[in-house]
């Protein structure tokens, strides 16, 4: 029995966590005509994704004498299937145990789970002939990241058919780096942008990095999404050029770009290749208040892409990780593959011919941050055609040193976006 037919016997579901993913199963849930007993979260107040809020609660006090001593006659939630739907493994390890510890036995919560269920549902929807493809969905969707499953939905609608004895190599999500360069320098940012030194600055040549992308792609199989991003993306004085070549290249599912909001492009030709329905623009916001000079600029961005229906995002973030300093930490091998893998920061990205595991092993090594672990990355530009296959195949699965030199992301958090004091 596949996942979504247990869903279906079992028809008493808890939905912990109502953020994006815990939309994506109630809406899973209201089309297979499954039950959704309750749906849970610990910041209800602060719930931004679903429509319907009055639907919302706390979890019970699981402290306050909840647990063994319940029965289903007591409590008839205690028999539900609990779908723990954080996008943070650790966190929802850490809720799973929690619920475990109170005697709840039907618990839902390994990533590679909850895509499967997800998966299962669009083939389902897809057999009927009632599938539609609908990139919004995709796109928050936790499948189309999960290193370790397939979509054939999401891959066939790209054009990529998966054999089942086939090897297929495929990256969920490759950074595009363009430029080392931003106009704003924000504390901790994971691009290392308050660590620059205004000579450190580049615009890496199109030529190149273009060349070294289509080297990539012809030694794999599938790249599900580009994300094109900076330091800030819209500054490369060849942003179109770069644009329109990566949407022509086979191979690639869609292409996000990822930017401050505050660097209008130049030009109307830009926005129209914005305006392809294979791009999404993500917009960070830092919370800065309304009326700032940022903010500002930003509205007036988000007005011009909305006015050429531009698919955008904006994500406001309040709290970023704090990556820490440089410094080789004592982890035992346990605490580092403990780091590696509940970071959300691995995003292979291409930065200036290498293929690293995330923006600060690239920027790290470029500012001669982290030393250089010649294992944590692939030399695209100077290997050879014929060994580049099986050198991603290497990297996709193995952990860089350069976690050592990171606290990764289940730690200390700081303000988002606050801007390094320019010394007067
Ligand atoms: C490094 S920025 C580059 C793109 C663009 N300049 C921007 O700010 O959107 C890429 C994304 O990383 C996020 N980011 C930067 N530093 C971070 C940190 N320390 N923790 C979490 N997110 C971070 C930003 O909010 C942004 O969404
Ligand atoms: S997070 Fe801030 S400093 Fe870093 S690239 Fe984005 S806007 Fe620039
Ligand atoms: S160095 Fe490791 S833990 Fe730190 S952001 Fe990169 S992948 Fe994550």
């Amino acid at each position: 029995m596949n996942l979504l037919s247990q869903l279906k016997s079992n028809n008493n579901i808890i939905i912990y966590g109502a953020g994006k993913i815990g939309h994506l199963i109630d809406q899973l849930c209201q089309e297979n005509g499954i039950n959704v007993s309750a749906i849970w979260d610990n910041n209800p107040d602060k719930v931004l994704e679903f429509p319907e809020k009055e639907r919302i609660s706390r979890p019970p006090k699981l402290s306050d004498g909840f647990g063994e001593h319940n029965t289903t006659e007591t409590y008839p939630l205690f028999n539900a299937l609990i779908i723990v739907t954080m996008f943070s493994a650790d966190t929802a390890i850490k809720v799973a145990d929690s619920l475990r510890a109170h005697g709840f036995k039907n618990i839902l919560y390994e990533r590679s789970e909850i895509s499967s269920l997800l998966i299962d549902h669009c083939k389902t929807l897809s057999q009927n002939n009632q599938y539609e493809f609908d990139l919004d969905k995709c796109f928050i969707c936790p499948a189309r990241r999960d290193d370790h499953i397939e979509c054939e939905i999401f891959n066939q609608q790209h054009g990529v058919i998966k054999k089942e004895t086939d090897e297929f190599v495929s990256l969920p999500v490759m950074g595009f780096l363009l430029t080392t360069k931003c106009n704003l320098t924000c504390v901790g940012c994971n691009h290392l942008r308050d660590h620059f030194d205004k000579e450190d600055n580049i615009d890496f040549s199109k030529d190149n990095i273009l060349s070294d992308l289509r080297k990539l792609l012809d030694a794999v199989d599938f790249i599900k999404s580009i994300v094109i991003v900076g330091g800030e993306a819209f500054m490369h004085p060849d942003f179109e050029t770069i644009l329109k070549k990566v949407l022509s290249f086979p191979k690639i599912g869609f292409v996000q770009i990822i930017s401050n909001g505050t660097v209008m492009p130049k030009g109307n030709s830009v926005f129209e290749l914005l305006s392809n329905s294979r791009v999404v623009v993500e917009i960070s916001g830092y919370g800065e208040k309304p009326g700032s000079a940022r903010v500002k600029k930003r509205d007036k961005f988000i007005k011009k892409l909305s006015e050429k229906g531009i698919r955008f995002r904006y994500d406001e973030a309040a709290q970023w990780f704090d990556f820490g300093g440089f410094h080789k930490r004592s982890l035992t091998t346990e605490e580092f593959e403990t780091n590696y893998k509940n970071c959300c920061f691995v995003s292979n990205d291409l930065f200036n011919g290498q293929l690293h595991k995330c923006s600060r092993s690239a920027y790290g090594l470029y500012l001669n941050k982290i030393n250089n672990y010649e294992n944590d990355y692939v030399d695209i530009r100077s290997t050879e055609t014929n060994r580049l296959r099986k050198n991603i195949k290497d990297f996709i699965k193995m952990r860089p040193m350069a976690c050592y030199h990171c606290n990764g992301t289940t730690g200390k958090t700081i303000p988002a976006g606050v801007q390094v004091l320019k010394k007067a």
